[in-house]
């Protein structure tokens, strides 16, 4: 098979293949970077993502613009067709590209592949009335994601705060950093939450300051929370279950904590060896299945930051929204209940459990963690106090869990996860 060389039929074959099925965006752009594109356009990787990923976001309001410029629907059936004007409406809006360059292109492209070429006249029409009549989207905020996500999500938060969940997590998010040496501040950043800092730069992430040399890392000031919920750790032995790419594992390494990771992915435990290996932070490693793993000691505090949905992390995963439903969400639950029933037997008596999900879903949640309790009375909750950390008092509600939703941080909203701090009685 010969390799691609042009920009756009790359962006427009990753559309295909990731509309087609239910693999993650950036795994089916690895794929094709990896596999498919010739080396003189590797470097325009970046730009693939920002498309797609734009595209990803405003993909129901996009359909909703290509439906006002077309008499009959474009069939679903071809799917090309309507990926060709999607990606082009991109380039317009979001890149606002010249429409000459853009129609053009993409109309040469329809000519030459032979599923497209009696459509390229089709392509040429409907961007021309995009340009001329200046369409816009018709849609109400709550068309903008599917229909089930905004059932359970108006069921949880109401309709007027599920309106505000929607547009922060279709917002693009700003890039937040934890610093290895937890005493500075390199770059003389705006601290959002404790041992979080923001920027606002965009840009390739290792061509930061600091990068490369492992001063810092990226992850989201949500995701700092729940390794600070287990209170201060340092020269503690702690267990961090469900470890990679290993973000929070760092931060405890970094507030001096002893850390054991357990993860069964060996591809994910690569990635996290090169985070460890980079930040010079460098925790225990263990590969395999919690369900299975039989620990040689139990432990007083343990994370267990279990596989979700993931629907806290929309605002950097917008392909999220196209491949998740509701059955995705069943299946963790059964996962999410078996792991947390086998992670307390690895607790010692009045140990703590720290359980936290990046989801926005009640199930994997408060659902998760109230039916638990219920079946296990070993366990009590350990409400988290306001007065213990006052920061993060707008997350936590009145029975002591701590819920982040995207819109609730000044300047550039927060991943959404829910927390629940637990304790093994004596
Ligand atoms: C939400 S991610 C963890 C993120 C990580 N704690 C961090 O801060 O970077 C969940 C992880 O759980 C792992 N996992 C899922 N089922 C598991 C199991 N039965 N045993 C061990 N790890 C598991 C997945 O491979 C995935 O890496």
């Amino acid at each position: 098979m010969s390799l691609l060389n042009d920009q756009r039929t790359v962006t427009l074959e990753i559309a295909n293949e990731f509309m087609c099925g239910k693999t993650p965006l950036n795994e089916v752009i690895e794929h094709f970077y990896n596999n498919r594109v010739a080396s003189e356009i590797k470097n325009k990787r970046s730009e693939t993502k920002f498309i797609l990923s734009a595209l990803c976001r405003k993909l129901f309001e996009i359909d909703n613009i290509i439906n006002q410029l077309t008499d009959k629907n474009i069939s679903p059936r071809n799917i090309m067709i309507r990926n060709c004007i999607r990606i082009a409406l991109v380039e317009l809006i979001d890149l606002e590209r010249p429409a000459y360059a853009v129609i053009n292109s993409w109309v040469e492209i329809a000519k030459n592949k032979k599923r497209l070429m009696h459509f390229s006249k089709l392509i040429n029409a409907v961007l021309r009335k995009f340009i001329k009549n200046n369409t816009k989207s018709t849609l109400d905020d709550s068309e903008k994601i599917p229909g089930w996500l905004w059932d359970s999500w108006s069921k949880t938060y109401g309709k007027t705060e599920t309106i505000k969940i929607i547009n922060a997590s279709l917002s693009e998010p700003p890039l937040d950093i934890s610093y290895v040496d937890t005493e500075t501040n390199m770059l003389q950043l705006p601290v959002t939450l404790p041992g979080s800092y923001r920027m606002n730069q965009t840009g390739k992430v290792n061509e930061i300051e600091g990068f490369k040399e492992g001063k810092w890392w990226v992850q989201d000031a949500g995701a700092t929370i729940p390794a600070n919920i287990l209170g201060d750790v340092r020269d503690k032995n702690v267990l961090d279950l469900c470890s990679a790419p290993g973000g929070k594992a760092m931060q405890l390494v970094a507030m001096g904590a002893h850390v054991t990771c357990v993860e069964i992915s060996r591809k994910r435990i690569d990635t996290m060896k090169d985070n460890f290996q980079r930040t010079g932070l460098k925790p225990e490693i263990i590969c395999a299945d919690i369900l299975k793993w039989q620990p040689e000691k139990k432990y007083d505090l343990i994370l267990l930051d279990a596989p979700c949905s993931a629907t806290g992390t929309i605002r950097k995963n917008p392909d999220l929204i196209h491949i998740k439903d509701q059955q995705d969400i069943k299946s963790n639950i059964k996962l999410q209940k078996m792991l947390l029933e086998r992670s307390v037997e690895f607790l010692n008596d009045n140990g703590v459990l720290v359980y936290c999900v990046c989801s926005l879903e009640y199930e994997e949640g408060e659902g998760q963690i109230e039916a638990f309790l219920k079946d296990n009375s070993s366990i009590s909750s350990m409400p988290i106090n306001k007065d213990d950390f006052p920061e993060y008092q707008a997350f936590i509600s009145p029975k002591g869990y701590l819920s982040t939703l995207p819109h609730l941080q000044e300047e550039g909203g927060i991943d959404g996860f829910f927390i629940s701090k637990l304790y093994k009685k004596f």
